[in-house]
């Protein structure tokens, strides 16, 4: 099969690799159907993700076909089409017990791309299939399905309810990548008064006024007094980041009333500073998160019932085969505004 392997730092290529087998009686081996790239890929690609080794097929989030199972599995079987998930879950670990997947201590945990060969390939073995995949319904397309491998449960799981949304809120999300978006249109499911977008882009700007944010602004449009106007002079109820620099962290804290709450979803590489000094007397609350895809069910029911509108995230399509091109107009998202690059077998 083709596959798109990590090389090192910099270098990645479409190449011709054994297909997977199975390996462990609970493994599926599932025929990628359709397949996206993600953000965390190119911090991989940057050499920012170290537990990458060399030879690593990339890619977490995916939509197939069920090929074959170990003898354990018990739950899905061969022509069952599935979403396969970012995070792994043994079923079995004390954080499994605790629906916190991405905590998993029993081999699972956020492993596809990352610590095992991942999905942007023909084939992929997936370890854990019963607690790991999720059967798709038919109303639910692969495209649609697609954002519910990461990008959507992230955002609602460690964004909106680690931030505790709550209907009239105010809402700040920083950074209108697919993340951020995506924190957008899952906030609105708990009814904020106003949802306000930062983001430097103006295409992504753009972006998050059609997914439902009311003011969309630039970091140097001062957002913190255009948040203050909206709430006579207190700060946002919640600001969620979703950007992962010191500075856009900062700003989150600096954006909140006293008891707000900022939720943090940026990966960051670096220290960002915790201005203890002015926060200590506020009663914020910080949370931050791996996303755990406790939420997954929740989010295909809803968009098999149409209350999920995820239509807006994909902006290019690509064969398989053009894996190398879909790269490269993710890679220049600010030249292409690309947001979610979507890849299929037909
Ligand atoms: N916690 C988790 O489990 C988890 C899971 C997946 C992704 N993430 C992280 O979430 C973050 C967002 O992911 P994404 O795919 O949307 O990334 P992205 O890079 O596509 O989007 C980031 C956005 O931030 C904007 N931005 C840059 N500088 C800014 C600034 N100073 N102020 C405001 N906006 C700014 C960019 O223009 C861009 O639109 C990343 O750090 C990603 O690694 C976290
Ligand atoms: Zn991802
Ligand atoms: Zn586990």
């Amino acid at each position: 099969m083709k596959a798109l392997v990590f090389h090192g730092p910099g270098k990645r290529s479409w190449d011709e690799v054994p297909d997977p087998k199975l390996q462990d009686p609970g493994d599926a081996v599932i025929r990628v159907d359709a397949v996206t790239i993600c953000g965390t890929d190119l911090h991989i690609l940057k050499g920012d993700v170290p537990a990458v080794e060399p030879g690593r097929i990339l890619g977490h989030e995916a939509v197939g076909t069920v090929q074959e199972v170990g003898p354990s599995v018990t739950t899905v079987r061969p022509g069952d089409r599935v979403l396969i998930s970012c995070i792994t879950a043994c079923g079995r670990c004390r954080f499994c017990r605790e629906s916190a997947y991405g905590q998993c201590l029993g081999g699972g945990g956020w492993i596809l791309g990352h610590r095992i060969d991942g999905v942007q390939a023909g084939y992929v073995r997936v370890p854990f299939a019963d607690t790991s995949v999720h059967p798709l319904p038919q109303e639910v397309g692969d495209e649609a399905a697609l954002m519910l491998a990461d990008i959507l449960p992230t955002a609602y799981e460690v964004g909106v309810l680690g931030g505790r949304v709550t209907p009239g809120d105010v809402v700040a999300v920083v950074g209108a990548g697919p993340i951020g978006l995506a924190a957008i249109l899952t906030a609105r499911l708990f009814a904020p008064s106003r949802i306000i977008a930062i983001d430097p882009s103006g295409a992504r700007r753009e972006a998050a006024r059609r997914q439902g944010a009311h003011i969309a602004l630039a970091p140097g449009e001062n957002p913190e007094g255009r948040v203050r106007e909206l709430t006579e002079g207190l700060g946002a109820d919640v600001a969620i980041e979703a950007v992962g620099l010191p500075g856009t962290f900062e700003l989150c804290t600096r954006l909140i009333r006293p008891g707000g709450r900022v939720a943090n979803v940026g990966v960051h590489g670096g220290p960002a500073t915790l201005h203890l000094e002015e926060l200590w007397i506020r009663n914020v609350t910080l949370t931050t998160g791996l996303v755990d895809t406790h939420s997954t069910p929740t989010l295909l029911r809803m968009l098999a019932a149409g209350q999920l509108d995820v239509s807006g995230f994909t902006t290019h399509r690509f064969p398989l085969g053009r894996m190398e091109e879909a790269y490269e107009v993710f890679e220049q998202a600010s030249k292409t505004g690309a947001l979610k690059v979507a890849l299929s077998r037909t």
